[in-house]
């Protein structure tokens, strides 16, 4: 069992999972790059839920839009005004903090020391502040009266608490001004770009109400707070489904794709007990959402959100239809009714994904009192398929080793490799989450009859010995079951 995500971030950067960007100039805050597993495992994951939306859909549709939009988008959308974290400053350090989270601080401390009552009363109060106006006030309040101290400095000389918007803001060609009016941003959210092409899609995709549109790509976010590994990043990446139905039915939907989007989680290969669901209460809704849930994983830092389920309404098609001056509604021929449509949204953040991923899989086993760490990935997720090995470097079983992989090589991905003991191989490829192994041996080439291979299986080290001729078989039936 996972203790600690350092392990974790060690493994994916020993094994060429996920480095820190730019490591050689002392990295990037927040920003991450994924090597050659870590491309494997995202893509792979992202492949599955494409596939789960629009090819298990026949109801929902692909989009790929750009990450800059018009700068009217963000004022609809209400992020300009709206996307804010409360921040507060130390002023002997300079340091900023987002104030909930040292709030937060404060009181995991409190329990550390077994205060339990103080810290349930202060988590009340934090839990009650703000509506959105007094929010400031409030948290600055909880810092003052509680003399919560900035966690480096130690000092108490606080800012006043201010919102300090998320959204990075570019320039755009050579005619763009400092004015904030014309401020291109990098999308803080995919979502938007669904939104504003909801009547492109309408008018070509033949969809009936209810349906959907899938999209995934990068937003960008200017977290303050941006730590713990690919949980919190300013790069990242989302896959989000904006299905939009009829008022009156958002209910409905809402629970069904909760439900559904659980049930996703759990093909994908993650532990039932360690996932849930936590219904947000209404006073701490974003700016848009009728109701929402998280899909929440309990990683080595607790539980958290991998995934959120809201209910937009119709707050964004109505606000784009306001400042754009386009009717962004839907004729129901049927009933013969013309309405804007309720949007109900599933969003996944896809670092946090394959950061859940890793942290289920990993797993260190005693295995003849030495310790062995291996990734215990679903087969249809891992980087790499299966790895083949000639047990030692002689023309015979190289050859074969070679035909082998070269036969799967077109519908697997594959790894040959003949360096160090047969151990270390299978112990490298543990680590890699690779779930098959072929091992070309002379008994198997050398025996009368047909060539035979070893195949060992990775989460319980079994091997079976099996006619090169059946191979494929056996790892396409392994791969399914
Ligand atoms: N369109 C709705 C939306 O963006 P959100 O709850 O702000 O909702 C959705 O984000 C998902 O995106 C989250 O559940 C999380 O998985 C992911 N996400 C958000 N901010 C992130 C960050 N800074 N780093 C990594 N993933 C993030």
């Amino acid at each position: 069992e996972l203790e600690s995500l350092d392990t974790i971030v060690s493994l994916a950067k020993a094994r060429g999972f996920i480095f820190q960007s730019s490591e050689i100039y002392g990295g990037l805050g927040a920003v991450y790059d994924y090597g050659p597993l870590g491309a494997e495992l995202k893509r792979n994951i992202r492949e599955l839920w494409w596939k789960e939306m629009t090819q298990r859909h026949d109801n929902i549709v692909g989009l790929d839009a750009a990450i800059f939009m018009h700068p009217k988008v963000w004022k609809a959308s209400g992020h300009v005004d709206g996307f804010n974290d409360p921040m507060i400053d130390d002023k002997q350090s300079n340091k900023r903090y987002r104030a909930d989270m040292l709030v937060e601080g404060h009181i995991a401390k409190l329990r550390g020391k077994g205060k339990e009552e103080e810290a349930d009363e202060l988590q009340k109060l934090l839990d009650t502040a703000g509506s959105r106006e007094g929010l400031c006030k409030d948290l600055h309040n909880i810092i003052m009266d509680n003399e919560i101290r900035a966690p480096e400095s130690g000092a108490f000389d606080w800012t006043e608490v201010r919102q300090f918007n998320l959204m990075f803001k570019t320039q755009f060609g050579a005619t763009s001004s400092a004015d904030d009016d014309d401020a291109v941003y990098l999308r803080p959210e995919t979502a938007q770009g669904i939104f504003v092409n909801f009547k492109n899609v309408m008018d070509t995709a033949r969809q009936k109400i209810p349906f959907g549109i899938a999209q995934v790509g990068k937003a960008f976010r200017n977290e303050v707070v941006a730590r713990q590994f690919v949980f919190r990043m300013r790069e990242f990446e989302q896959m989000e489904m904006q299905y939009f139905v009829e008022p009156g039915t958002d209910g409905e939907s809402y629970e069904n794709w909760l439900s559904k989007r659980l049930k996703w989680h759990k093909t994908l290969g993650i532990r039932e007990h360690k996932l849930r669901t936590h219904p947000h209460p209404k006073d701490k809704l974003a700016h848009y959402a009728a109701s929402a849930a998280d899909i929440e994983y309990q990683y080595p830092i607790g539980w958290q959100e991998v995934e959120g389920i809201h209910n937009r309404t119709d707050f964004d098609l109505s606000q784009h239809q306001e400042y754009s001056g386009k009717k962004l509604q839907y004729y129901d021929q049927k009933k013969q009714k013309r309405y804007t449509p309720y949007v109900i949204e599933t969003s996944i953040g896809l670092d946090r994904a394959v950061m859940m991923a890793l942290c289920d899989a990993y797993r260190e086993e005693e295995v003849d009192g030495d310790t062995r760490t291996v990734l215990k990935l679903n087969p249809e997720i891992a980087p790499t398929k299966v790895g083949i090995f000639p047990l030692i470097k002689k023309d015979k079983l190289q050859d074969l080793a070679h035909k082998i992989e070269s036969d799967l090589r077109a519908d697997y991905k594959v790894l040959y490799d003949e360096s160090g003991s047969i151990g270390k191989r299978y112990r490298r490829q543990d680590e890699a989450g690779t779930p098959f192994c072929i091992t070309v041996d002379f008994d198997g080439v050398e025996s009368e009859g047909e060539d035979t291979v070893t195949i060992r299986y990775r989460d319980d080290m079994t091997q079976d010995r099996v006619p090169v001729s059946r191979l494929r078989e056996v790892i396409d039936d392994k791969m399914k079951s």
